[in-house]
């Protein structure tokens, strides 16, 4: 049976007091999250240790933004997966289009940080998507396809997660129709050898919209950014209906 896993993304968001301020509201809120359903954090490098320690028998597990694909080395402002591992972390954002926008990051270096993640045991969130360019040319499917194909070559799909994140929709406000994205979701399970893979939704997700994306029988969850800032609204999304 797929998952559901109700990820939010921190980015670049909230130093460690800010951290145990937002812990102290949210946790106790999720005592009544339903057992097959997945809460990760995935907070600012500089949170992880503090946040660790918070989330500690707690309902929510621990999520980093990036990691490197090599164990050690030369690279300086990069952080490797065994330096995540030994802080309890158990999953991690790969490719979000943040990165691959702003910081170059390419299908390669994607598909080399997926297959390192797995190799340590994290579970990688990959992200993809296509712009607002590409869907009014009717390049979506082809986009998110190539992406696939590139980021997911070797990759084990027993210890995966996909978000489906259309550019457009993050941070904008301007939420994908709620079946379009089932029905782009539905294509990718598609493409995939492993069907349950647990695939959610991102962009621009809400408390007020929650229920409605839930509701779609080929999302199993959401990738959350600014709304996963807020105890309160990150609480009501984990805790949909
Ligand atoms: P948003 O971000 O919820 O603020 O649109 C989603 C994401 O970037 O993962």
């Amino acid at each position: 049976m797929r998952k559901v896993v109700i990820a939010g993304n921190w980015k670049m968001f909230k130093t460690q007091v800010q951290a145990r301020e937002f812990l102290t509201a949210f946790l106790p809120k999720l005592q009544d999250v339903p057992q097959n359903r997945a809460v990760v954090l995935c907070v600012p490098f500089t949170d992880l240790a503090t946040v660790a320690i918070q989330l500690d028998g707690s309902r929510a597990a621990l999520g980093a933004q990036n990691v490197h694909w090599e164990d050690s080395g030369a690279f300086t402002g990069e952080i490797a997966a065994p330096m995540l591992t030994e802080l309890g972390v158990g999953y991690v954002i790969i490719g979000h289009s943040e990165r691959r926008e702003f910081f170059g990051e390419t299908d390669e270096t994607v598909n080399l940080r997926l297959k390192a993640a797995q190799h340590h045991g994290l579970i990688p969130i990959l992200c993809v998507g296509e712009t607002k360019q590409e869907r009014e040319a009717g390049e979506t499917e082809a986009r998110i396809f190539a992406q696939l194909d590139k980021d997911l070559a070797g990759v084990d799909q027993s210890n995966l997660i996909i978000a489906y994140e259309p550019i457009w929709a993050i941070g904008t406000g301007e939420t994908c129709d709620c079946e379009e994205a089932n029905r782009v979701i539905g294509l990718i399970r598609s493409q995939l050898t492993n069907p349950e893979v647990s695939i959610q939704y991102g962009g621009s997700v809400k408390a007020n919209n929650i229920d409605d994306i839930m509701a779609q029988p080929e999302i199993d969850g959401v990738l959350v950014g600014g709304a996963s800032l807020d105890p309160d609204s990150f609480a009501r999304i984990v805790n949909h209906r």
